[in-house]
């Protein structure tokens, strides 16, 4: 479903749909035509996205073996980001999410999900190494991005501005509460870095899929759709982006209306 464009325009292109549920159809879908395109997928974690990957699996699992297989063995995707200090194996590692969610249902090769190295003795050396791997590989054909509370992309943290680098950076106390779910309630819990691609590396793909989901993202929707792109609102410099589409539930276009 098409919602009627607010004023003042929006950037991109907008898709309201009923629920978290459509939303995550519509996206799997996108991803699904890509994957069949050979595009180098860009992916993100956190809840929003688990109703994606289910939806994207689902799909996929459902397809004939013969068109399966090929599909799955071409799969090329780099992650956001992942937290410094933990081992890919560690329950709250993003790369931990990526194979329960995506690797083991999937039977993805290992070389398949690509994501910074977390326990790299070097973390800003990871860093590089990973925007050199993601530049050969050619970068970042359709990435997907959620939307931190705080504003934040990937975990470019505000204040930021359109040109930061993969890096490797402190979290903010509002994301490690926003993130603490997945270490027990615990926002100590978090860790305190996370290496992450930068709003540069994020511009730089040739098509983004901005999606959010549920009233409590609703006024920073607003704020990253709305408000003049600035570095508090790090996911605002999307707009500057000619390929961005986003797609969100009801709840979370609830204050991009006027009235
Ligand atoms: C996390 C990730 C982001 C994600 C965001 C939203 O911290 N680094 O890539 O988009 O926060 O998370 P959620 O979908 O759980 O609200």
């Amino acid at each position: 479903m098409i919602s009627a464009l607010p004023s003042p325009p929006l950037p991109g292109h907008l898709l309201v749909e009923a629920d978290a549920a459509a939303v995550a159809a519509v996206v799997a879908q996108r991803l699904e035509q890509a994957l069949r395109r050979g595009a180098v997928l860009g992916l993100a974690t956190g809840r929003t996205m688990e109703p994606v990957y289910a939806a994207l699996r689902s799909r996929l699992l459902a397809l004939p073996p013969a068109e399966r297989e090929p599909l799955l063995a071409g799969w090329r995707s780099f992650n956001l980001d992942e937290y410094v200090g933990l081992a890919a194996d560690h329950p709250g590692a993003f790369a931990a999410f990526m194979r329960q969610q995506l690797g083991a249902p999937l039977a993805l090769a290992a070389q398949c999900l690509q994501l910074p190295d977390g326990v790299a003795a070097d973390p800003d050396q990871e860093a590089r190494r990973y925007a050199a791997a993601l530049e050969a590989a050619g970068g970042i054909d359709l990435q997907l991005l959620g939307l931190g509370s705080n504003g934040h992309v990937g975990f470019n943290e505000p204040p930021c501005g359109p040109e930061a680098p993969c890096r490797c950076l402190e979290l903010s106390a509002a994301t490690r509460r926003q993130n603490a779910a997945g270490f027990g309630g615990d926002p100590a819990a978090v860790p305190p870095r996370a290496i992450t691609l930068g709003t540069a590396e994020i511009l730089a793909a040739r098509e983004l899929l901005l999606v959010v989901t549920g009233e409590a993202k609703a006024e920073i929707l607003r704020r990253t759709l709305l408000e003049p792109p600035c570095p508090e609102v790090p996911a605002s410099w999307l707009q500057r982006h000619p390929r961005l589409q986003v797609v969100v539930d009801r709840a979370a276009a609830a204050a991009l209306s006027p009235g």
